[in-house]
């Protein structure tokens, strides 16, 4: 069999070449990196996990109309994706302090504030992916003043889609990033929702105990990464069928 051609291969994801021009074949691996790669760890299952649940969301978002890289799952591991031109932007939606903005602004984390903050950080591990005011995203040509609009709200609507998934099982939605892509029809572009959305990529508290269920487990040691993503598909019912337990062998005649 031939074998495919490896067009990137990232902390998280693999990129491939995908069957028809204009598609991309996307692999999750098991890998966590937090602080910019410099801690790194395998957790067994959490590629398959994450799969599943950026397949969920993704779908979820386009039955509402919010255009995503997603076309379908292909296996456990992988799905077929539209490629687009990634805008080297992280599109950051906080609705509760948290993080990086907590840190900065000395606020308590899980703060709610007064209306979701969209913000952008330049897409640099080398430099830490700092935050970027417009400004400099217009004048460096990186994104346009339109562009900006539109990847304003469209991360609205997708903070009101995850809110409202979540909220529906119990979790808070804290913060979450999104990559925005264009897509490019003979003169036209559009920006659609790329990368993943997923437990790597969002900040999600249980309502009641406030307990974490995302990557901070892995960047702050608070336990099983794999089990507070599993908690998330099981709530969502988004569960890999064959991780279901095996009975036993049934005899048939
Ligand atoms: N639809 C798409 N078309 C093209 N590239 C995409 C698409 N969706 C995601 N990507 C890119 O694929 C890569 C996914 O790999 P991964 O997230 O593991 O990378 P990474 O190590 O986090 O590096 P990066 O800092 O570039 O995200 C990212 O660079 C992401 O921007
Ligand atoms: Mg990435």
């Amino acid at each position: 069999m031939a074998r495919r051609k490896k067009i990137y291969e990232g902390k998280a994801k693999t990129l491939y070449e995908g069957p028809e021009p204009g598609t991309l074949v996307q692999y999750f691996k098991d890998d966590a990196t937090a602080n910019n790669a410099e801690k790194h760890g395998v957790i067994e299952g959490k590629g398959v996990l994450n799969n599943r649940l950026s397949e969920f969301f993704m779908t979820g978002l386009g039955h509402i109309g919010v255009p995503t890289h997603f076309i379908k799952r292909l296996n456990m591991r992988e799905q077929l994706i539209r490629a687009v031109e990634i805008i080297p932007l992280e599109v950051i939606v906080r609705n509760y302090a948290a993080g990086s903005m907590a840190k900065r602004l000395g606020m308590e984390e899980g703060t709610m504030l007064p209306r979701p903050i969209v913000e952008f950080s330049y897409k640099d591990d080398a430099l830490g992916d700092p935050l970027v005011p417009e400004e400099y995203i217009i004048a460096l040509g990186w994104a346009s003043q339109q562009d900006l609009d539109d990847i304003v709200a469209l991360a609205l609507r997708v903070n009101d889609f995850m809110s409202g998934v979540m909220y529906g099982v119990g979790i808070k939605l804290i913060d979450f990033k999104i990559e925005v892509g264009r897509q490019f029809d003979g003169d036209f572009q559009r920006l659609i929702v790329a990368d993943e959305i997923s437990p790597d990529s969002c900040r999600l508290w249980d309502m009641e105990t406030g307990q974490k269920l995302d990557k901070d487990v892995f960047r702050r040691d608070l336990g099983n990464l794999a089990d507070a993503y599993t908690e998330v598909a099981r709530r969502l019912g988004v569960l890999p069928t064959n991780t279901a337990p095996m009975g036993k062998p049934t005899l048939i005649n």
